[in-house]
């Protein structure tokens, strides 16, 4: 080994523990770290596994929704429901601006989840029934989002966070179309309240899933909690949604599906019981009720829409190529 190479490896050393020590200061003083910053390389790959897993979640859970906008029961349903789709599709394209900015590419992290190798929330595996299941998923599912992103507002991941102050204000807009939706199926009609209690009685097990599996098997949660990225634990993120959609379930007059469901007075909280904890696994695994059928759809849509990304980076090519021209003839001109 020549000394400059040595030198090198020395000072590329101190750089390093300089780094660490920059770093391990930024966390502990709970501010921010920047993409430039140096950062640890498990942190790094935790983050574009969290970030692009968020993103996917978006695009994917377009899915259940979309298949409502066509059959919607008036023209200002169909409104709400295509902005509110449409909002998803933004929340993953700043999610996987921010996980780009950790230096995987876009393209890759799409790649990833047409070959089936990323995951998604498991929540948009199951079908979406009747109308009243989108109201279950904007009261439930988007309800669990707000409850797990608002602490992610405060990631020690600067461009994280960002993108999840924006993403957080479009959510609380879908929980409460939900809401409301459920609210009036539940004072109309006979059928329609049985509609209604039907989506909740299937959507509210997965939407407590959610949160990821207990404490107690959810190794790389400390991690992230000693990094700031994750501000509360899964189990702790699930007991305030809980306490969240009890008082509410009540005022829609509908019953959520968990007989053990009951205020613990001692504990300040209610007690519930245990979830389905093989079937979440199943589902994950790639056994749910729709696990095909979204990753097919999300091809062929990535298929049919080739000739869009094609046109966009002919027309950008153009634009530069016309922007350099215009900077030379000023040159020349100058
Ligand atoms: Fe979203
Ligand atoms: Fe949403």
């Amino acid at each position: 080994m020549s000394t400059t190479s040595i030198h090198s490896d020395v000072s590329h050393l101190d750089d390093e523990r300089a780094g660490q020590e920059r770093f391990d200061q930024i966390i502990a003083e709970d501010s921010r770290i920047e993409p430039r910053d140096w950062m640890p390389e498990g942190y790094r790959k935790t983050l574009v596994r969290q970030i692009s897993q968020h993103a996917h979640s978006e695009i994917i859970g377009m899915q259940p929704e979309a298949n409502w906008i066509t059959r919607a029961p008036s023209l200002k349903r169909k409104m709400i429901l295509m902005a509110k789709v449409q909002d998803e599709a933004g929340h993953g394209l700043y999610l996987y601006s921010a996980a780009e900015t950790l230096g995987t590419s876009r393209d890759k992290m799409v790649q990833d989840l047409l070959d089936g190798k990323a995951k998604y929330s498991s929540i948009f595996n199951y079908p979406t029934l009747t109308w009243a299941d989108v109201g279950a998923i904007g009261w439930l599912v988007d309800g669990a989002a707000i409850q797990n992103q608002v602490p992610l507002c405060r990631a020690s991941y600067a461009p994280y966070g960002r993108a999840m102050v924006r993403v957080c204000k479009e959510e609380s807009f879908h929980q409460r179309q939900g809401w409301e939706i459920l609210y009036e199926l539940s004072n109309g009609t006979p059928e329609q309240k049985a509609m209604a209690q039907d989506a909740v009685n299937r959507f509210y097990g997965p939407a407590l899933q959610m949160f990821g599996p207990p404490d107690d098997d959810s190794p790389n949660s400390k991690q992230s909690m000693a990094w700031n990225i994750k501000r509360h634990s899964n189990d702790e993120l699930r007991q305030r949604f809980v306490d969240m959609i009890v008082p509410q379930a009540e005022a829609l007059g509908l019953t959520l599906p968990d007989p053990d469901l009951k205020w613990n007075e001692e504990r300040g909280h209610y007690d519930f019981g245990e979830l389905d904890w093989d079937e979440f696994m199943s589902v994950i695994k790639g056994n749910g009720p729709c696990n095909v059928q979204r990753l097919q759809h999300r091809r062929e849509a990535h298929e049919n829409g080739a000739w869009v990304r094609e046109a966009a980076a002919a027309y950008a090519e153009k634009q530069a190529r016309r922007n350099q021209d215009a900077a030379d003839r000023h040159l020349i001109g100058a």
